[in-house]
This record gives C-alpha cells, sequence and structure tokens, in this order.
C-alpha cells in the first residue's frame, strides 16, 4: 500500500531562512490537502539559532528530529555574529553533523535554466539557453571529513594546516551507483570529474567509476578533469547532462554552474541517503538582507517539489509547483535578485502567495 503519512522536519535556520521557508510551508500545505496525504510537521533549531539557544549548533533534539523523519526541510544556516566562533560550533557545522549522521551522501544540484531568466545570467543568452545539468555532488567523503584534520604547532614553533582527501572503493561506487541511476532516467550521459592527473585518490575515484560503469553498458561514460570542467562549464556548459564528482569540487563546480542560470537564488538541492534525505536551498543564509521581505523563496519552493518527487513518490505534484513556478515568472513576477527592466518587483510573501495561487489553479 502506498504510504500516506510523512514526517517531515522543518529547520528554518538562520538569516533569510525563517522567511523563505514559510513561502516553502504554505506550498506544501496545499499539496497535503489537495492529496489527502498526511504531513506531520515538526520544526527544530540548527544552525547560528541553535547555538543562540542551546549552545550548539546541532543539539541532540534537532538530529534525534532528523534521524526519526522520512525528510528533513532546511532553510540556511550562517551569519557574521556567529564567525568569530570556535571552529566546531560554527552554524556550518550543523550541516556537516546533518550530512554524516543521516548518511545523505548523493547531493543532487539540479542546474536548470528558465528561458524567463535568460538575461540575467552574466553568460550570452545563446550559450545558457536549454542548459539542463545534473549535478551529483558526494556529500560525506572527501577532505570536508577526511582524518587527519587540523591545525597544529609544529618542534620549529610554526602552525601547519593538515586536511585529508579520503575515498574508499565503496563510498566511491555508491554514488556512482546512484549518478548512472540518474542518468538512466535522463539523457543517458554521465561525466565523472576528478584530479586523476595528479592524486592518487582521484585516480581511485576514476577506476571504480569506471568499474561501476560496467554494469550499465546504455550509458554513455566519459572522465574529465576538474579543471577542464571548470573551464567548460563557461565555454560550453550546454554540452552536460549528469555530472558525477567529489565533495569539494562538487561544492565547487556547483557554485559556478548556479551563476549560469542568472541567480543562486533559484536553485533547489536533495540529499539522499539510504534511509532519509534532506532538501535545502542551494544559496546561503544571506544576512544582509534578512527579515526585509526581499529574498527569493523560490529556490526553497523548488526543494519542496525535490522533496516530493524523491521522498513523498509524488512526483505529478513535484512537477506541478515547478510548473507554478514557471508560470509565475511568465507573468513577471520577480524579487529583487532577480529583477529585469518592465518586471514587477515583489517581495518574499508576494512571491510566495503568486506561487501559491498558480498552485491551486493547477492542483483544482
Ligand atoms: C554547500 C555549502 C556548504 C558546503 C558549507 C556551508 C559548509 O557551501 O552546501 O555547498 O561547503 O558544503
Ligand atoms: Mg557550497
Amino acid at each position: 500500500m502506498k504510504k500516506n503519512n510523512f514526517k517531515i522536519a522543518v529547520f528554518a535556520g538562520d538569516g533569510i531562512g525563517p522567511e523563505i521557508m514559510k513561502e516553502a510551508l504554505k506550498i506544501l500545505k496545499i499539496i497535503s490537502e489537495k492529496k489527502n496525504v498526511n504531513i506531520q510537521l515538526n520544526e527544530g533549531l540548527v544552525g547560528g539559532a541553535a547555538y543562540d539557544h542551546y549552545g550548539t549548533p546541532l543539539p541532540d533534539s534537532s538530529l534525534e528530529l532528523a534521524l526519526c523523519s522520512d525528510a528533513v526541510l532546511l532553510g540556511a544556516v550562517g551569519g557574521p555574529q556567529w564567525e568569530s566562533l570556535d571552529y566546531s560550533l560554527r552554524p556550518e557545522r550543523a550541516l556537516l553533523g546533518l550530512r554524516g549522521n543521516l548518511g545523505i551522501f548523493a547531493n543532487l544540484r539540479p542546474i536548470v535554466a528558465f528561458d524567463e531568466l535568460l538575461d540575467a545570467s552574466p553568460l550570452k543568452k545563446n550559450i545558457v539557453q536549454g542548459i539542463d545539468i545534473m549535478i551529483v555532488r558526494e556529500l560525506t567523503g572527501d577532505v570536508y571529513f577526511g582524518k587527519p584534520r587540523g591545525v597544529k604547532k609544529g618542534n620549529d614553533g610554526k602552525r601547519r594546516g593538515v586536511n585529508t582527501m579520503a575515498y574508499s572503493e565503496d563510498e566511491i561506487r555508491r554514488i556512482a551507483v546512484r549518478a548512472f541511476e540518474i542518468a538512466r532516467t535522463r539523457k543517458k550521459n554521465l561525466l565523472s570529474v576528478d584530479k586523476a592527473n595528479i592524486l592518487e585518490t582521484m585516480e581511485l575515484w576514476r577506476d571504480v567509476v569506471t568499474e561501476t560503469g560496467q554494469d550499465y553498458p546504455d550509458i554513455n561514460l566519459k572522465h574529465m578533469y576538474v579543471d577542464n570542467c571548470a573551464l567548460q562549464l563557461i565555454r560550453n556548459p550546454a554540452q552536460f547532462d549528469v555530472i558525477v564528482t567529489t565533495n569539494l569540487f562538487g561544492d565547487i563546480l556547483s557554485d559556478e554552474a548556479a551563476m549560469l542560470t542568472g541567480s543562486i537564488g533559484m536553485l533547489p538541492s536533495a540529499s539522499l541517503g539510504e534511509k532519509t534525505a534532506l532538501y535545502e536551498p542551494i544559496h546561503g543564509s544571506a544576512p544582509d538582507i534578512a527579515g526585509k521581505n526581499i529574498a527569493n523563496p523560490l529556490a526553497t519552493i523548488l526543494s519542496v517539489a525535490l522533496m516530493l518527487r524523491y521522498s513523498l513518490s509524488l512526483p505529478r505534484e513535484a512537477g506541478l509547483i515547478e510548473e507554478a513556478v514557471g508560470k509565475t515568472l511568465k507573468e513577471g513576477f520577480r524579487t529583487r535578485d532577480i529583477y529585469q527592466k518592465n518586471k514587477k518587483l515583489v517581495g518574499t510573501e508576494e512571491m510566495g502567495d503568486t506561487v501559491v495561487k498558480k498552485l491551486r489553479n493547477l492542483v483544482n
């Protein structure tokens, strides 16, 4: 029988997190009412907000909440007031703690350019038109988690910093399998990005991805070095379909690719594990514009769509949310980050309410 009871942990976080989350939850409410799915929302604190309240960016209560949920919806974390804290107490540690403890090793970052926003891209229209890239970033390994790590004083009295790039073949295989499976649902092209010309860990990465490819003869697998990939993303982004890469390279390439679409304020992400998943916008907490009702809620709204698709088995409704966002843009509604001349400048709330209206018409 199809499951129709879901527990979702909601962590709005810091900065613009609470305002954009509010709009995203309006969208979720419509779907739960219309589809008769019972979605239980449990809110918790993470990031700077959690530090201020509990003295730690990821309190046990929030981690427990996440662990017993079907999915986690997250706004954003971080802000200047927490930047001088010890590294282990910074808001960003909450993200790494959630990723590690939930085992959400596959981070999907779809980079899709909405036709209506092509003028907002810093690149020429003919270069970015039609791009549809899925970046599959490994999320629980690499220098982010490798040991040893830290800064220590050596015998000469001088400090030395160390982080470790490390991947086991099992870690590489499981992300490769996810990427091949995703490529199968798309144009069947998979590009693995590494730095195998200089790093042994990356040589292993390339070998294991190639071996995994033997089980996917229908997928066209290619390899590229990360520096060349950074260049090709600007030169000819339309060549890419699915990209699978490591934690650090994926972090950097996904920010670069996000900018192709004109605004990082538009892009959602999904982080999938064996048991649960986490959904969040790619952008950060933008403390400079927090509380002003000018932030763009669309990336968080689109993250709700990804949650319906990957965790709630509601792909049709996910598509309707994406369609509602497309219609909203087509009618000229723009938040400040994507504003163009002669369009309708709206705030966070009005943008959310407009998508809500479009969605209501679509689901009825
Ligand atoms: C991201 C962010 C995080 C990362 C930071 C905030 C820890 O940049 O999700 O891309 O580096 O993974
Ligand atoms: Mg990043």
